[in-house]
């Protein structure tokens, strides 16, 4: 939530930040806007929609130079999203200027002190009131200000400061919300995420939770709250320049659609060493496996899907009990854990405030955690005993679609690993279900091949208000993602529910004004989804059916059929339905106009809570 770049060096054009902060806009898209310094004056720009507006307005400047710039885009939290509440934003002097990503939580008692000491304020934003911390301490040195200032503050901020009186420093600070530092040829960068600094810096340097650094042309000092030096541990960027592009498709989400196949060869590759799994940094012994009692899985959004697949599985495969719950309830929860249990938790970013809040409280009571991310380098990567990365490389378009695959797969191989730890399946099972794994990016690029004949459904489909997605047992998770992916690009309402669960209650939205998605694998529950289908089409509801090739019976109740291959193993089938889903929404998002890659409201890293 909200994407923060910096730079410090050799004089360098405005447009080419622009281009930096829009590798950022998945992050908020409300309003943006940047300030850079020249002749010992502040040049600010900000403007309320997204950065292609903004770089309308600076048309006149954008070949402008200047050795030191913060830029901003943003998702609202205090107050609307306006030019005045954009950042960046500015002391009463005009002589200070901070980016910010995060919360002040005790932002209107700093106001109100600051007020009755004759600051002015321009903003709603909790924001403005760190501008005018810091000028109240600053006197000579904007560092010796700026650590004086954050130990006043409460809540979260990765921040980028910068002052007309000292041009010659960019000062970052982080605590919550993540920092990078990138170190580059003709300056030094700050970033919320890597995709912004790619054509400029192939290294870099993770911020850590307090820390603060102070940034030169050619030197960077980092420095712990507290005022110990922190030695820099410099890293290679992995990320190449075009992972960051939509290449030749149209969003990044069809692109990130398309990609789903390579990126579970690559998962496969890593971890599948000769039909037996290796993490090499899953930090968890044989031992602790085989004495585990209950897994726990906190996550949000798609990943708390990912991890509803994984909980079908972790019960079948390795006989452990799993409880899951959405991140925001399970840091709340007062739960018995005990340290032979263990917190699993998924994440694309790393950096979802709700998931590192949940694991923070249960390290302290000396419980595993371990986790299953995107991001490399990121705060839940540092912070987990163990970590197992999937390895899909930067998702971009908001909804999160190759993600979520890659997760179920990690999270699959998880299971067949802890599964064999405790001789719960055989070495045989173990490697008929690696065979058949390596069968599915296959299998998904013939559902892709389909991508014309789902867009035409689609398109009929697009025309209905209200959408229910059923699914029984390991595909009720992929009914609550094909729901959520339809509604966040496409804002028509649509609900996930287990299809046992529709006679008590949803069934009375069926009409033929609904659309309704059944996904309908050949497995054990089959006949149970049929007798469903059956109910809804005696209801005139209008069925879209996620089927297996040659199923007769469904596609004769169904009113437009997606198929798939189907697998000796269906509980491997959620990594085939999604991929159908994906597209379905899609093309609905698609026909009905909607921004695909920036849905309305939302942002990728939930960083606040
Ligand atoms: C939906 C989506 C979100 C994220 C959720 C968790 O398409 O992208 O629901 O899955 O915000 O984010 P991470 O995985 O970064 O913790």
């Amino acid at each position: 939530m909200c994407g923060i770049l910096g730079y410090i060096g050799k004089e360098a054009k405005l447009s080419l930040f622009l281009d930096g902060l829009s590798r950022l806009e998945y992050r908020g898209y409300d309003s943006c806007g940047v300030v850079g310094i020249k002749d010992r004056k502040l040049f600010i720009q900000k403007r309320p929609g997204k950065i292609h507006e903004l770089r309308r307005e600076l048309r006149d400047f954008i070949n402008e130079k200047f050795p030191v710039g913060i830029f901003h885009t943003r998702w609202a939290t205090h107050g609307k999203p306006n030019e005045v509440n954009a950042h960046p934003h500015t002391d009463c002097k005009q002589q200070i200027a901070i980016v910010h990503n995060g919360i002040v939580e005790n932002y209107l008692k700093l106001k109100q002190e600051l007020i009755k000491e004759g600051h002015k304020f321009v903003s709603e934003t909790d924001t403005e009131v760190i501008a005018h911390l810091i000028e109240k301490f600053y006197k000579k040195s904007l560092e010796d200000a700026v650590s004086k200032a954050i130990k006043k503050l409460k809540g979260s901020f990765a921040l980028g400061v910068i002052s007309k009186n000292e041009p010659e420093k960019l000062i970052a600070v982080r605590k919550g919300s993540p920092l990078i530092i990138g170190l580059g040829k003709n300056g030094n960068f700050i970033a919320s995420d890597i995709p912004a600094i790619l054509p400029f810096a192939k290294e870099v340097v993770y911020l850590k939770d307090e820390e603060m650094a102070v940034i030169k042309k050619e030197s960077i000092e980092i420095f712990h709250f507290k005022g110990s030096p922190v030695k820099l541990e410099i890293e290679k960027v992995k990320i190449k320049p075009e992972d960051a592009e939509k290449n030749n498709f149209a969003h990044f989400m069809l692109k990130e659609i398309h990609e789903q196949p390579e990126v579970l060869r690559k998962i496969l590759s890593l971890y599948d060493n000769k039909n037996a799994i290796h993490f090499p940094q899953i930090n968890l012994s044989e031992d602790f496996f085989k004495h585990l009692k209950n897994v726990f899985i906190a996550a949000c959004g798609t990943a708390y899907h990912a991890g509803y697949v994984a909980k079908y599985f972790l019960e079948a495969y390795c006989g452990l009990d799993v409880e899951l719950d959405a991140s925001s309830e399970f840091r709340y929860r007062r739960l018995n854990i005990t340290k032979n249990d263990l917190l699993i938790t998924i994440s694309q970013s790393g950096e979802t405030a709700d998931t590192l809040a949940a694991i923070r409280d249960i390290k302290e009571r000396g419980i595993k955690v371990l986790s299953i991310c995107n991001v490399i380098g990121s705060t839940l990567a540092k912070e987990s005993d163990g970590i197992i990365f999937t390895h899909a490389g930067p998702e971009i378009g908001v909804a999160s679609t190759k993600a979520y695959t890659a997760q179920i797969m990690t999270l699959i191989l998880l299971c067949l690993y802890i599964a064999r730890m405790r001789s719960s399946i055989s070495a045989q099972e173990m490697r008929n279900a690696l065979k058949e794994l390596s069968l599915i990016p296959g299998y998904q690029k013939e559902i892709l091949a389909k991508e014309s004949e789902i867009k035409k459904i689609a398109k009929e489909f697009s025309k209905f208000g209200c959408f229910l997605f059923l699914g029984r047992g390991i595909n009720y998770p992929s009914a609550l993602e094909g729901a959520l992916k339809l509604k966040e690009i496409s804002y028509i309402p649509a609900e996930g529910y287990p299809a046992g669960e529709m006679k008590h209650g949803p069934i009375a939205l069926i009409d033929e004004y609904r659309g309704v998605v059944c996904i309908a694998p050949k497995d054990f529950l089959y006949e149970k989804m049929i007798s469903n289908m059956q109910e809804i089409k005696a209801r005139k509801g209008k069925i879209l059916a996620i089927v297996n090739y040659g199923d007769n019976e469904a596609e004769r109740l169904s009113d437009a059929v997606i198929r798939m291959p189907k697998l000796k193993n269906q509980n491997f089938s959620p990594l085939l339905v999604a991929v159908g889903l994906q597209l379905f929404a899609y093309y609905v998002a698609k026909n009905l106009g909607h921004d695909i890659d920036q849905p309305r409201n939302l942002a990728k890293s939930v960083t606040v809570e």
